[in-house]
């Protein structure tokens, strides 16, 4: 039996779940591969720290460079993350003949422009099922098993800490910081959970899959992100009254020419499927013109199901080599040469519904003030709650606008805050109603 080499770059948490699949399904690989699946080396800076299993001394290594041009190895797994060293390390194992399996969401949405040209020129395959969804096989679905529909809508909950900390806000009309803090300490949110809870995790994501999707080139730059670190127990609490929920949507749409590519905070109707997906679960849900509507979900993030899909892109890779046949399938489902240009639609030219809450003193004519400014800017107010909640002086105004111009929103809260009967700044979110 022939066999095919795996180098481990990055022996983390996902490494060790990938460790532990060689181990425990070292068969089952080998028997679906047609050839044996052997891992060959495991870098990492750190190779004393007790990981909790068993592993071959022999195998663990500091030294990169003994990986990246060893004429053996015929697959790099990258699960170092981050910028740098991650792209350098890529673009070497690229130049050097081998094929990439990475979980690097942000590697690929920032670099991907030179990583993807660079392995297409070589022959070599970049697989990065892991780095959108965890364990959730939507990039292989979307490449392959979708490749006959134009895909209209691709909208996805996609970080685990963020959908974590909105559901139980829900539950436990908890505060944002009490649950992130309680989050860091149950190890479900990160020390320093910055990319997670301001969206840019979400947004690295979305800008993979709305290439992918809509077989572009979508620059992570280009994606319009806001964070879950305004949110009120409050404002969840009236959007379940207004017959919503809310979550850090990410939301990619594909009309003639034109993208929306966006990551904020979404009420979305309470009876949606993904409104449905609590807690650290995932989903993607996407339209395609034949097979209409299409909703995956699973585990996020998390080693075992995150290896998961590490390994499948590996042997699928192995399937290949195995096959005697080179890169297959495009990383963006299309060969370089033929992706689209497509431009990104402004934020302030979107038009959908929102909600608006506004803190201000209770006394007669407020609500005239507000409506006055928001009718001057033609936001037509669709329903509005006052609820009987008084924070020292001030009183929450909650109100859902009918369709209504980002431009014009903006414009209007500008000069709502200004006024002396505003006793913080008013928060506006998003509603998708038109979801496929
Ligand atoms: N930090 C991510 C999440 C998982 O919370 O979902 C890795 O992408």
């Amino acid at each position: 039996m022939r066999t095919i080499n795996v180098g481990l770059l990055g022996f983390g948490t996902i490494g060790t779940g990938v460790v532990k699949i060689f181990q425990q399904n070292h068969q089952l690989l080998s028997q679906r591969v047609g050839a044996e699946l052997k891992l060959t080396q495991i870098v990492d800076l750190d190779i004393t720290t007790d990981r909790g299993i068993a592993v071959d001394k022999g195998l663990l290594s500091t030294d990169v460079q003994s990986m990246l041009t060893s004429p053996e190895i015929d697959i790099v797994i990258e699960l170092i993350g981050g910028y740098e060293p991650a792209r350098s390390f890529v673009l070497q194992a690229i130049r050097n003949g081998k094929h990439i399996v990475t979980a690097n969401k942000a590697l690929l949405a920032l670099h991907g422009d030179e990583i993807l040209p660079a392995a297409e020129q070589a022959g070599v395959d970049v697989l990065y099922e892991a780095a959108v969804g965890g364990g959730i096989p939507a990039i292989t679905a979307i490449k392959e098993n979708l490749a006959a529909n134009r895909i209209t809508s691709v909208l996805g909950i996609l970080n685990g800490t963020c959908n974590y900390i909105l559901t139980r806000m829900a539950e436990e009309q908890a505060s944002f910081s009490a649950v992130l803090a309680d989050a860091q300490k149950q190890g479900y949110a990160e020390a320093d959970p910055t990319f997670d809870i301001e969206g840019v995790d979400t947004a690295h994501k979305l800008a993979l899959l709305c290439s992918l999707c809509f077989g572009t080139h979508i620059e992570f730059e280009q994606i319009f992100t806001e964070g879950i670190s305004k949110i009120t127990a409050l404002d969840i609490e009236f959007a379940r009254e207004f017959g919503y929920k809310l979550k850090l949507l990410a939301i990619g749409k594909h009309n003639g020419d034109m993208i929306e590519a966006r990551v904020h905070p979404t009420m979305v109707p309470e009876n949606y499927p993904l409104a449905k997906i609590d807690g650290v679960f995932n989903a993607i849900r996407l339209f395609g013109d034949f097979v209409g509507p299409t909703m995956l979900t699973g585990f996020g993030a998390g080693m075992d199901a995150t290896a998961s899909a590490v390994m499948g892109d590996v042997v699928s890779i192995a399937r290949n080599i195995q096959a005697g046949i080179g890169s297959r399938i495009p990383p963006l489902g299309c060969p370089m040469s033929e992706l689209a240009q497509y431009s990104v639609k402004p934020m302030e030219e979107l038009v959908t519904p929102y909600y608006l809450r506004f803190t201000a003193k209770d006394q007669p004519g407020v609500l005239a003030q507000i409506s006055g400014i928001l009718g001057k800017h033609n936001i037509s107010i669709e329903s509005m709650i006052q609820p009987h909640r008084h924070e020292a002086e001030a009183v929450p105004i909650v109100l859902m606008t009918h369709d209504a111009l980002e431009r014009d929103v903006r414009n209007a809260l500008s000069e709502i805050d200004e006024l002396d009967i505003i006793q913080q700044e008013s928060l506006m979110i998003r509603i998708e109603e038109n979801l496929d």
